[in-house]
């Protein structure tokens, strides 16, 4: 009975090359629809009003809040120019109080504007500096956003973890700038930026050829640079680089060629978000832990995989986090004891069988497996609509900057994505194509493009 239950669900989740090249064609198509007009398309296509990505001459001090991932995080950068880069570097983190996630806006504000008026105080001592300066911000808000301009947007709705009713279809900014006047801190919002925009940013500016970032981390999405003029619902100028940066917001993509399986369903029935974000439900670091949950759920009460009794633990949503799940499927011991002492600390399963252990680690690698190999359906699906999916002419290199705890920690997920990507776009093409790890490239990324939407560049420079 286990092995009808795992061998049905492998084969449901199965993604031959064949149907990955077909999700990147439908990939491309939402593309398309999703520039035409707003809501043309489940994707989204949001126009970012990043017209031009960093150049190197950045300067002057700026601050970033980033906020969105596992962690939220403030950054201070000193910009020295082309001749000197990152002069300096600072950033503390913390996370955000569950009970934020889901209460009102103002709570959520106040917090990371406390956060911030700490950090601000502590690094002005730090480094000697008059107070009350015109300090400067990157706003990196990894939420749909409509953007009225770069540094104003209003919130479409929440994903991942977060549901705090008040603030959907309200400026995010205005919402930041009203806390951060409540705790006195002097500070423009230069750049509203989502993290893929961000980590674009921050990766251009270590390399000319960055032209797509993907996050795989809590959520997932990407960014890319399109043609001004391929985008039909810009009303606005022609921007002078011709370019205009587009946040894709991925996640929310859905096609009839996504292998679903009941899992999904019940996951996504009982999720903050209905009927949203699946293509993320079925690739990102929130939901992977949750779907092998589910899996074991079932299997321990129509197989008693655990035994006799279904271990209450694994009743809890959410209670098995990816980490965990990677740590599992990473266990080479010969008895694996890893995935043994897991069940045992999260779930309170006192032993198993080396031959249950097998099992968990079977059913880590079939999600893992097709969740990267979707993943890497979406990048053959981006480069297909940038004409970057075969060799240049120029003989020019595509690179993608990518991020998140996912990509970074989950090592066979992220070895499946790369060889995936390779084995898609073949041996030729995919030397072309380089995929680099942008190490939390969106909070600098963010700092970037606020210097380079300053109102005071001259006078910090
Ligand atoms: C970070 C970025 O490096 O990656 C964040 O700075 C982003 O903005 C995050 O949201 C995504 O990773 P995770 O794993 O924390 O969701
Ligand atoms: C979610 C958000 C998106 C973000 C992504 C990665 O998909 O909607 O804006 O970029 O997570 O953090």
């Amino acid at each position: 009975r286990v092995m009808a239950i795992v061998k049905e669900f492998e084969e449901k989740c199965g993604t031959p090359e064949g149907k990955l090249k077909q999700l990147a064609d439908a990939m491309t198509v939402e593309m398309h629809a999703g520039l035409v007009s707003e809501g043309g398309s489940k994707l989204k296509m949001l126009i970012s009003y990043v017209d031009n990505l960093p150049t190197g001459d950045e300067k002057g001090v700026f601050y970033a809040l980033d906020l969105g991932g596992t962690n939220f995080r403030v950054l201070r950068v000193q910009l020295g120019g082309r001749e000197d880069g990152i002069v300096h570097q600072e950033f503390a983190e913390a996370s955000i109080p569950p009970e934020l996630m889901s209460g009102t806006s103002e709570a959520l504000f106040d917090y990371i504007a406390e956060k911030l008026a700490n950090f601000v105080d502590e690094e002005e001592q730090r480094f000697h500096q008059p107070p009350n300066r015109q300090r400067e911000l990157g706003f990196t808000f990894s939420f749909p956003v409509m953007q009225t301009s770069i540094n104003s947007g209003n919130l479409i709705r929440w994903t991942k973890g977060f549901s705090i009713d008040d603030a959907v279809g309200q400026d995010v900014v205005a919402g930041l700038t009203k806390a951060l006047q409540r705790k006195g801190v002097e500070m423009r919002v230069a750049a509203l930026v989502n993290d893929t925009i961000g980590t674009l940013a921050g990766g251009r500016y270590t390399n000319s050829d960055v032209a797509v970032a993907v996050i795989l981390g809590t959520g997932s999405n990407a960014a890319y640079v399109e043609r001004a003029q391929a985008i039909p619902k810009w009303h606005g100028p022609l921007p002078q680089s011709g370019e205009m940066v587009i946040n894709m917001e991925w996640g929310n993509f859905r096609s009839s060629h996504l292998p679903l399986t009941e899992y999904d369903h019940g996951l996504d029935i009982e999720s903050l978000n209905p009927g949203e974000q699946i293509f993320e439900k079925m690739i990102s670091g929130m939901y992977l832990g949750e779907i092998l949950r589910r899996v074991l759920l079932r299997l321990a009460e129509e197989a008693s995989f655990f035994g006799d009794e279904v271990p209450p633990k694994l009743k809890i949503p959410f209670i098995l986090r990816t980490p965990e799940m990677s740590a599992m499927h990473h266990d080479t011991s010969s008895d694996l004891r890893v995935v043994g002492s897991k069940l045992k600390d999260i779930l309170e399963i006192p032993s198993t069988s080396l031959k249950t252990r097998r099992v968990v680690v079977q059913l880590c690698d079939i999600v893992a497996t097709r969740g990267a190999r979707l993943a890497a359906s979406g990048v053959l699906g981006v480069l297909k609509k940038m004409g970057r999916d075969t060799l240049r002419d120029d003989g020019k290199k595509t690179v993608i900057a990518m991020d998140g705890g996912l990509y970074e920690h989950y090592t066979e997920y992220r070895e499946c994505l790369e060889n995936t990507l390779n084995e898609l776009l073949g041996d030729e093409t995919a030397n072309s194509i380089a995929i680099e790890h942008s190490n939390d490239g969106s909070g600098i990324g963010a700092a970037l493009l606020a210097a380079s939407h300053s109102l005071y560049a001259d006078e910090k420079s």
